[in-house]
């Protein structure tokens, strides 16, 4: 019998449609356009506004999207994998929410947190699921929410997220194609420069905690930054080296887009030239899980079957990783 591979075979997407620019947060913090574009590459990101809506309701129309291309009743999908940071309440899972309301009455599902490589690692686990056998249809699905995180009155952090969701199905092929290969790697010792101080059972939600704002994102952005930069570029060049490739064999680069800077240090690493990695962050900002499926998204017309694609991310956790896919529609 010929090895299962886990192909993606279809690519949805949603942002919400208001705009968060630079020239929006100049009148809301100390900052400008000039700062915000040359320190990390972003112009404007998409907030979802409603009053209501959750990480869910982006989700759903980034898969719905899905079963529509790929005409696909919703009671076929096995297993529904939600990567993110925001989900709509702490427990019960997302997953089982976006499953209810898109009516995947058959899926099994679950939460994963890796934070801004929740996508790597939620793909490489639904990948498993297919290779073993035992599933036939997983949907993997980055979605965040991050506007609900986000202190906007905090220069270092509102210039950077917005709110999105992109969502990949994966289904088995025995001609090689899909995932072929995956780097990921965890650092609990970097917890303290990227958290979420409160809410967790470590110190529970109390007037004092919300009262010091202790429910929003922390970063401290420069310490992030250099192991970002060391642990994109180095994951995804021994990626290549232990798949014998280099640069040249890569037809795209699908790099998390936390920063510019940290997205062009890892082209350079890798050999590649600009043409050659998706860059989306002017217009959506850093959108947590949601990054690398929104450049599939975005990018999947000029994709052909047989390219090969690294995708690589670098998050809270720490967290990071890069993984091997040969595109197969
Ligand atoms: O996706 C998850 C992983 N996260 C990341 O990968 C993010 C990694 N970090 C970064 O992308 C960058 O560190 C930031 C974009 C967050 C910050 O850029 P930076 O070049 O590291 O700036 P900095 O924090 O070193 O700050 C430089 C200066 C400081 O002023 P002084 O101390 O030099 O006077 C800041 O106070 O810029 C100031 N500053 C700002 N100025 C205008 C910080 N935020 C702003 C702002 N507007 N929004």
């Amino acid at each position: 019998m010929s090895k299962i591979t886990a192909a993606i075979t279809a690519v949805g997407g949603y942002v919400p449609e208001t705009k968060l620019t630079n020239f929006d947060l100049e009148k809301m913090v100390d900052t400008n356009d000039e700062w915000i574009r040359s320190r990390t590459g972003i112009s404007e990101r998409r907030i979802l506004r409603e009053p209501g809506k959750a990480t869910s309701d982006l989700a759903v129309p980034a898969i719905q999207e899905i079963l529509k291309k790929k005409n696909l009743d919703p009671a076929e999908i096995d297993c529904i994998i939600c990567a993110t940071v925001t989900p709509d309440m702490v427990f019960p899972a997302t997953a089982n929410i976006i499953g209810d309301k898109i009516g995947a009455t058959n899926a099994f599902g679950f939460d994963l947190n890796a934070a801004c490589s929740g996508f790597l690692f939620a793909l490489t686990t639904g990948a498993s699921y297919i290779e073993s056998g035992r599933y036939k249809k997983v949907i993997v699905v980055g979605a965040d929410k991050m506007s609900a995180i986000v202190d906007y009155t905090d220069r270092n952090t509102c210039i950077l997220f917005g709110d999105g969701a992109a969502a990949v199905l994966l289904e088995a092929n025995t001609e090689g194609y899909g995932i072929q290969d995956s780097l990921l790697k965890s650092d609990g010792s970097g917890v303290k420069f990227l958290h979420m101080k409160a809410g967790g059972s470590l110190k529970p939600a109390t007037v004092e905690s919300v009262l010091a704002k202790e429910h929003y994102a922390f970063q401290e952005g420069q310490s992030v930054f250099k192991f970002a930069v060391k642990g994109m570029a180095d994951a995804s060049a021994e990626l290549l080296q232990r798949n014998n490739l280099t640069g040249d064999d890569i037809a795209w680069l699908v790099p998390h887009q936390a920063n510019l800077r940290i997205i062009d240090a890892t082209a350079n690493r890798m050999g590649l030239a600009k043409e050659k990695v998706m860059i989306n962050i002017s217009k959506y900002g850093n959108t947590t899980a949601a990054t690398i499926p929104l450049c599939l998204w975005e990018w999947e017309s000029q994709l052909n079957k047989g390219d090969n694609l690294v995708f690589a991310a670098f998050g809270g956790g720490f967290t990071w990783g890069a993984t091997l896919v040969k595109w197969g529609f």
